[in-house]
């Protein structure tokens, strides 16, 4: 028997190094240590011999067998390396930037952000550049610069919020007209969109809403070039709905006005329209000649230039062009909302 292991042990060390693939090698380990494989059956026939001998000839078994089993191992750990290597160096190669087996699905701007785009630039189309301020701001820029005096009801606390004595969340973009103004000289055509905050919730406003602004300055505008530039934003946006323009007050321009456009769901022939409530025209915003005093507190010569500013809500103008109800649809990032657009 010892004879047999050790022609055994010859054998399989001459089999191991023929074998170049896993299968092959899985038969080999079948061959010899299968349920009827060579050592295995040899286990087997220890228990016909005596209590000396099977010690022995076990011993001799054992060591041939963890010896086999451990370059089994060994072989296989080799080939997974090489074949690994193969995977990894040659064709087919895996494009990891190949796109996923399912669409992706893309998302979509906000409502917001594409009515804010649309509307800068149209204006840019016209010469206006795009200026910017803080959302924070001092009652300077926001208030005082403005003509708005301190006991004008804007400035309660109602409608401001307050983060500290004489510093604000910007409750219009009109601040950005101020330090345009004065950190350049005339002329000016300029337009600022972004966050505007006020202390305010019901159907029709939320604490934080987007305003743009549009500032003129130069030698001499008029109110027709306001009502032009109007009508040409309007335009792009709405096509050809008439304006009218409804005596206001704002205390940064003289004379002021609020802007209407025809009603875009009735056309101005209202039965019951519920876009306009049968009124036939829908408010867009706000607009006006500028104050001297705003020129005085930039210095500004206001005998030497003129102005005209005007201001848009554009959760409004977006509500008003997709056909939005809710303003508050707009805040609550509802998926299935975002998505129609
Ligand atoms: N700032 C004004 C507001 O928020 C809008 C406006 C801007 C009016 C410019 C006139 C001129 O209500």
């Amino acid at each position: 028997m010892i004879d047999n292991i050790q022609r055994i042990q010859k054998e399989v060390g001459s089999e191991l190094a023929k074998v170049s693939d896993l299968d092959s090698l899985e038969k080999l380990r079948v061959h010899y240590l299968g349920k009827k494989g060579i050592i295995t059956s040899l286990m087997a026939s220890l228990r016909d011999l005596d209590p000396e001998r099977r010690r022995e000839m076990g011993a001799s078994l054992n060591s041939l067998k963890t010896d086999f089993e451990a370059q089994l191992d060994s072989r296989k750990r080799d080939m997974a390396r090489v074949q690994l290597d193969k995977e990894l160096t040659q064709s087919p190669k895996l494009d990891v930037t190949l796109p996923g087996q399912f669409p992706i699905a893309t998302g979509s701007f906000h409502p917001i952000t594409l009515v804010m785009e649309e509307m800068v630039e149209a204006m840019e189309r016209i010469g206006y550049q795009v200026a910017s301020g803080p959302e924070i701001e001092n009652e300077f820029f926001n208030f005082e610069a403005l003509n708005t005096p301190s006991d004008h009801p804007a400035r309660d606390m109602q409608d401001t919020f307050y983060i500290d004595k004489g510093i604000l969340l910007r409750s219009h973009t009109s601040p950005v007209q101020i330090r345009t103004m004065k950190d350049r000289q005339p002329p000016l055509q300029i337009i600022s969109v972004g966050r505007v905050y006020r202390s305010d919730y019901d159907m029709t406003h939320t604490p934080m809403f987007h305003q743009m602004e549009g500032l003129f300055v130069e030698q001499s505008v008029s109110l027709a070039d306001l009502k032009a530039t109007l009508q040409y934003l309007v335009k792009q946006l709405f096509g050809n709905q008439p304006l009218r323009f409804r005596p206001s007050f704002f205390p940064f321009t003289e004379p002021s006005a609020e802007v209407d456009m025809r009603c875009i769901l009735c056309k101005g022939a209202p039965k019951e329209c519920r876009m306009c409530g049968s009124s036939g025209w829908l408010e867009i915003g706000g607009c006006g000649m500028v104050h001297p005093n705003v020129f005085r507190s930039v210095n500004y010569d206001p005998d030497r230039v003129t102005g005209f500013a005007f201001g848009m809500g554009i959760e409004r103008i977006s509500m008003l062009k997709y056909g939005i109800d809710d303003l508050r649809s707009f805040f609550e990032n509802d998926y299935r909302m975002l998505e129609q657009f």
